[in-house]
């Protein structure tokens, strides 16, 4: 069975962090909207969506995927790099120790689920605000024993390595190759973003589907021409808070 762990929006979204984006207006209330549907499509796709309350103290805390990695053996707590997102990591623990044994990062390391993604034993971590040479170190460490290599892949003017790249799978990244350096990734196919399009690379793929924020037209086609099917779905709102369609959820098979 596969889970997704969601935590609805937070009526103080507003005051988010941001890193990149200016700060504009952002309705909390549509944004959890958004982030509804963003749920009913997993839920679509046959996920189990369990999905935690609203906390107004954490601003940042829908943007679950960041406070945890979760491989087929264990779960690794993260200790977010932007400080005020430390206390998201809780809750979300107090779910996964029901489905696997923890571990955890802790300070001076620090690392956000939104900068690793895992291609078969290969955990590639972005390393830029979020995520510290300590926090890949550790990293490292805890997963070694379990046949996992840590590749690190340095970012530039990008919050996270999801952020900037999606893992298709069959050997190919969805990429904008502006914000990452590449070179790690040059044993695959890598799909470069249109420039038009910097913000496209983040994209969700749910039994064959191809998820994709609405408002990347090029991007779209470049990925049906490449034999992908895509859905578009609508975030403006949850966009504003530098939000990534895969940020809302964490994801796992157990
Ligand atoms: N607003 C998303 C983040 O900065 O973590």
């Amino acid at each position: 069975m596969r889970y997704a762990i969601m935590r609805r929006v937070s009526p103080a979204l507003a005051s988010c962090e941001l890193t990149f984006l200016g700060r504009t207006q952002i309705d909390p209330q549509r944004a959890d909207r958004q982030h509804r549907e963003i749920g009913h499509r997993l839920e679509s796709a046959g996920l189990t969506v369990i999905t935690l309350p609203a906390d107004p103290d954490l601003p940042d805390s829908t943007f679950t995927e960041d406070t945890a990695i979760v491989l087929d053996e264990i779960a690794i707590i993260t200790n977010p790099g932007a400080a005020i997102r430390q206390a998201e990591t809780g809750a979300i623990a107090s779910i996964l120790e029901h489905f696997r044994p923890l571990r955890w990062i802790k300070a001076p390391g620090t690392i956000e689920g939104g900068d690793v993604v895992r291609v078969d034993r290969t955990l590639y971590v972005g390393v830029g605000t979020r995520t510290n040479q300590a926090g890949l170190a550790q990293l490292t460490a805890i997963v070694a024993p379990f046949g996992y290599a840590v590749l690190p892949v340095q970012l530039s003017a990008v919050l996270h390595l999801k952020t900037a790249a999606t893992w298709l799978g069959d050997g190919t990244w969805l990429i904008n190759p502006a914000w990452i350096d590449p070179l790690p990734l040059r044993r695959f196919r890598l799909l470069p973003v249109p420039a038009d399009e910097p913000w496209a690379a983040n994209t969700l793929l749910l039994n064959g589907l191809l998820h994709l924020p609405v408002g990347f037209p090029l991007t779209s086609e470049l990925l049906s021409a490449n034999g992908y099917a895509v859905s578009c779905v609508e975030m403006d709102e949850l966009q504003k808070a530098e939000a990534g369609l895969t940020c809302l959820s964490v994801i796992f098979e157990a």
